[in-house]
């Protein structure tokens, strides 16, 4: 069988799940620790990648809480953005549509203006510097209460030619999304697209109330769609989007073990799934490595392969004359 290592690194990508401060490597964020004067409970790199073994989703999302705290200026945003974008042009990302989650800053005091300047403004200058097209998500923190969010999106308007859409990511168990449908309502009739994590961790059902009250254009996760067949044949029919997460999966236990991850059933099934890293710096993995990890433990053929790619671009946000130029680069990739 042919070795299609080097056809996943060369392929043009798009990722649609990554979370901007799960892109903050060990590396940085001692740099910034530094440059703003804050204490690290880790002596090292290695001590701070040797803290990244998690048992379930909490377990990571207390660290990359507490990872954060050293973004403080818009320049420290920028450099964030930018050493994501870097990464991602050596492995041929097209196009990322990137998530930030802004009650994680505006709660210690960093202002929401000095979050999104810092982000949009390296996204202009990845675009003008690498080619790639992107677009900005804003995420409510679910374990914060509707009120919280609802003032977010407040705070968020005077900024809304820079955030094409929202999403709900954090603590999913015991937080579904019904919490969320005035949030979400009020974010629709402004016009902004909407995602939300669902069935990462939580159930079937909270994947159902996605899709019915906070009307959703793609899923974020959806693995446990899985386990009720009616609502994965209603994903399948709906033709909407996942964005399947595999390194995510397996550093967070909802994957024991590679060769069990769902991606393989999930296209049997004709679900929309695409490829993605979701916190590639706690998870040991950006695009490549997502892509390489499902083929090697699943056997992928080089037309699933294809097909993961070509959901990406399906799946994203941006405008059809880019979609329609993605599509070009690559059919052209594929067929030499
Ligand atoms: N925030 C960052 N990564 C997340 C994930 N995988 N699930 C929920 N919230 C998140
Ligand atoms: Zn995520």
């Amino acid at each position: 069988m042919t070795d299609l290592t080097a056809f996943i690194e060369g392929l043009p990508k798009v990722e649609l799940h990554l979370h901007i401060e799960g892109s903050l490597e060990p590396e940085l964020m001692f740099d910034l620790a530094k440059r703003n004067n804050i204490d690290l409970p880790f002596k090292s790199v290695e001590e701070v990648r040797a803290a990244y073994e998690f048992t379930e989703l909490q377990d990571f999302l207390d660290i990359y809480y507490q990872g954060m705290g050293v973004l403080q200026t818009e320049q420290d945003f920028y450099d964030l953005t930018d050493a994501y974008l870097k990464k991602i042009h050596s492995q041929n990302v097209i196009h990322t549509e990137i998530f930030f989650d802004p009650q994680g800053h505006t709660e210690r005091g960093v202002a929401f203006e000095t979050v999104i300047n810092g982000i949009t403004r390296a996204l202009d200058d990845g675009c003008k510097n690498y080619g790639i097209s992107s677009e900005v998500i804003m995420c409510f923190l679910r374990h914060l209460s509707e009120e919280d969010a609802l003032k977010t999106l407040e705070e968020a308007l005077p900024f809304k030619d820079r955030i094409l859409g929202v999403g709900l990511d954090s603590s999913e168990l015991g937080h579904p999304p019904s919490k969320f449908q005035r949030v979400f309502a009020k974010a629709k009739a402004e016009g902004l697209k909407l995602v939300a994590h669902a069935g990462e961790e939580g159930p079937p059902e909270y994947v159902t109330e996605a899709l019915d009250l906070l009307k959703i254009d793609r899923l974020d996760h959806g693995n446990r769609s899985l386990e009720n067949e009616v609502l994965t044949k209603r994903l399948a029919d709906m033709g909407i989007a996942l964005t399947v997460c595999p390194l995510s999966n397996y550093k967070l236990a909802g994957v024991t073990d590679m060769t069990k991850h769902p991606l393989k059933t999930m296209l049997d099934k004709n679900l929309n799934a695409t490829i993605n890293s979701d916190d590639p710096a706690y998870f040991g993995g950006y695009m490549t490595e997502n892509y390489l990890a499902v083929y090697e433990a699943l056997d992928l053929s080089r037309e699933e392969l294809e097909t993961l790619a070509e959901n990406g671009i399906n799946a994203s946000f941006c405008s059809e004359a880019r979609k329609t130029e993605m599509r070009k680069q690559l059919n052209s990739y594929v067929s030499q």
